[in-house]
């Protein structure tokens, strides 16, 4: 095997959650889930360097450092499971916010899966992929194809829902975060005073509405974290407000927060919502699969194979 150095600049999309209800707890102390993931522009950024060898060396530097940090624990699964030797070196630089319900964490994780494979040519299958993501985090499987996507079960059960209009998203990013797991610990005891079966009725006729257009059918989308979060914190619910009175189409709380999105219909007007808002906003577009797939396929196009497989295929691959 040769021992050039391979390179990729490669870029972790966020997602917003456009619907997400929380159903119950389940056996395995995961809560099951009903959720609508979209991809958005806003991105971390991954430099990936790959040298062959026999031996497996793995270094992650991170800007800000980051303790246990998935892109290390992808790259490590990726050894374990996925055949991956040789000399790896990843830098990532931040730009997502941490602990905002954005995906950042997870969209690197699926980044290093997509990326490594690639330069040091493994042959892994979606299935694989897939299986390897959803260990690595419930939101992880669903970067590994992006665009707009039904999630079920933890979340890491993922499947295809068709683009929407071209939309933008006004992201407002409060100064203190909000962690995963206390979230879901503080929704626990408020879940039985919905009956699941409504919530997943309603939860339908919402993403029917989307397919069909608002015109047919009117819904509001939801997401069952803002009735413990906005109790706790009621100054996120004053941020929702002023995305609406902006002119935001819906404002919501994206995962289990705590930044809220506000969605709009064009650029100009996200960004005029936003000067008006006293907290740190980002703007980004809502990016379809087409595009994401595109995208990835350019940051790898030295080193992928003819042909337009998912996820993209070596061309160092024997
Ligand atoms: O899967 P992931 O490691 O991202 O989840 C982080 C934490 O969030 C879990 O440890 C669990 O406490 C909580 N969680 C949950 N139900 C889900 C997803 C996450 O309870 N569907």
């Amino acid at each position: 095997m040769s021992s050039e150095e391979r390179r990729a600049r490669v870029r972790a999309l966020a997602k917003i959650n456009l619907d997400l209800r929380v159903l119950g707890r389940r056996a395995d102390g995961y809560h099951e889930l009903r959720t609508v993931f979209q991809t958005i522009s806003l991105a971390d950024a991954l430099e990936l360097c790959y040298r062959p060898g026999r031996r497996c060396r793995i270094e992650v530097e991170s800007e800000p450092v980051i303790a246990d940090n998935l892109v290390e624990r992808a790259a490590v699964l990726l050894a374990r499971r996925g055949g991956l030797r040789g000399e790896v070196r990843i830098r990532l630089e931040k730009r997502i916010p941490i602990a905002a319900g954005l995906g950042g964490g997870s969209s690197d994780a699926a980044a290093v899966l997509l990326a490594l494979p690639v330069l040091a040519g493994l042959r892994l299958e979606l299935a694989q992929l897939i299986e390897m993501a959803a260990e690595l985090g419930s939101d992880v499987p669903f970067f590994l194809c992006g665009g707009r996507a039904l999630g079920l079960g933890r979340g890491q059960e993922v499947y295809p829902l068709p683009d929407g209009p071209a939309a933008w998203a006004l992201i407002v990013v409060p100064a203190e975060g909000i962690s995963t797991a206390a979230a879901y610990a503080e929704l626990a005891p408020a879940l039985t005073r919905v009956s699941p079966g409504r919530s997943i009725i309603e939860f339908q006729s919402w993403l029917w509405s989307q397919t069909l257009g608002p015109a047919q059918i009117s819904e509001t989308p939801s997401n069952d974290f803002e009735a413990v979060v906005f109790r706790r914190r009621p100054a996120l619910l004053r941020l929702k407000r002023q995305l609406l009175a902006a002119g935001a189409q819906s404002a919501l709380l994206s995962g289990s927060g705590s930044a809220l999105a506000g969605i709009f219909p064009t650029r100009r007007r996200a960004e005029q919502a936003g000067r008006g808002i006293g907290a740190r906003v980002e703007v980004a577009a809502l990016v379809s699969r087409a595009r994401y797939q595109g995208w990835w396929r350019r940051w790898l196009r030295p080193h992928l194979s003819a042909g337009r497989r998912w996820p993209p295929q070596s061309r160092y691959s024997r």
